[in-house]
């Protein structure tokens, strides 16, 4: 049997919660797949950070390093100054992990609803390639003369061309592996002139390595929009860090909320473990009640499972889902372990 060595790190609020019913999912489709996952978690996040004053300490990021995959929660907890957990943990992982491909489908699964009237799975089949270590998240910039009326604050995007290279050139592989093959940049090159120029070109000398991806552009702010109202326009995204991240939370909108969303931070040279997630926070609000859909984490062990190459035991899980997604059109509210013993029940099967 495989044995894959896999970090969880439950994090905050609703975290644990979900990842519990990932983790018991994942421990479902093993067995039948002759997968053995050697487990060790990780209590990073807020309640940590309140007994030991440490966010992410070296010697922790070193035993990740050595992990096959990791699975995450939720990070950030209203008791913590906002952002310091999320600077220090979520993203210092994704740069020191160089998890440039941040993959975000945004899929319509049949048994889902959209808010948008008169759309079906047909309709939003997307897979946003969001940059994962540069742009306005580098967190370089400075404050100067502060707390006065002439406070100067900048924060600058770094984009670089080898930065910028790697995840257009991933985002193509992915569009050609696809059916429909078309690959839509979206930036805001009309004012983010130097880094907008820097994606056009690159998207330009990448293509024509990649003759049967269909290449287009779309600014930032259309794109939001045609989420809404054209969202057969788009298949694979490849788009900056920030602009990913406004447009993903838009697209979880459109295809069935926020507790389908799931993600992964990849680093597709294997040079260290990937990490996969829910785009949802950590929720403070419903933490411990038992009320948050683990179905994001769930969707988020089927983009592990892929990324470990068992493409088998993915669509086993992905099924599962499908299937309870349907079915709980129909039934009451349930419980975030109702839910993952349902799909754990059915992968079992
Ligand atoms: C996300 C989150 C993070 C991000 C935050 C928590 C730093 O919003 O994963 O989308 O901005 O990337
Ligand atoms: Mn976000």
């Amino acid at each position: 049997s495989r044995s894959i060595r896999l970090a969880a790190i439950p994090g905050d609020g609703i975290g644990p919660e979900v990842v519990a019913e990932g983790l018991k999912v994942l421990d479902a489709v093993a067995p039948a797949h002759d997968l053995s996952f050697e487990q060790t978690e990780y209590d990073l996040g807020a309640a940590r950070y309140h007994r030991t004053g440490e966010v992410l300490p070296d010697s922790v990021l070193a035993e990740l390093r050595d992990q096959d995959v990791i699975l995450l929660g939720a990070i950030g907890d209203p008791s913590v100054p906002s952002g310091l957990l999320e600077r220090g943990l979520l993203l210092r992982t994704r740069f020191e992990f160089d998890h440039y491909a941040n993959l975000r489908p945004v899929k319509l699964l049949p048994g889902a609803s959209s808010p948008l009237a008169g759309v079906g799975p047909d309709d939003i089949d997307m897979l946003v390639v969001r940059e994962g270590t540069e742009s306005l998240y580098a967190g370089t910039g400075g404050v100067i003369r502060k707390g006065t009326p002439h406070e100067i604050a900048t924060q600058e995007s770094v984009n670089t061309a080898f930065g910028v290279e790697r995840v257009v050139r991933y985002a193509f592989e992915q569009a050609a592996a696809r059916p429909r093959k078309k690959l839509t940049l979206v930036h805001k090159d009309n004012v983010l002139a130097y880094a907008g120029d820097l994606y056009q070109r690159v998207l330009k000398r990448v293509g024509e390595e990649f003759p049967q991806v269909e290449t287009d552009y779309c600014h930032v702010d259309a794109a939001t929009m045609y989420f809404v109202n054209q969202p057969r326009r788009f298949d694979v995204i490849v788009t900056d860090n920030l602009f990913g991240d406004i447009i993903t939370d838009i697209g979880a909108a459109v295809a069935g909320g926020i507790g389908l969303a799931a993600s992964g931070n990849v680093n597709p040279d294997g040079t260290a473990p990937s990490m996969f997630e829910p785009v949802h926070g950590s929720a403070p609000d419903i933490a411990g009640q038992g009320k948050a859909d683990p179905t994001a984490t769930i969707l988020s062990v089927v983009m592990l499972l892929d990324h470990l190459g068992e493409t088998a035991a993915a669509r086993r899980v992905e099924t599962a889902v499908a299937e309870d997604l349907i079915e709980r059109a129909g039934a009451g509210v349930r419980s975030t372990a109702q839910i993952g013993d349902a799909i754990a029940k059915r992968v079992a099967g």
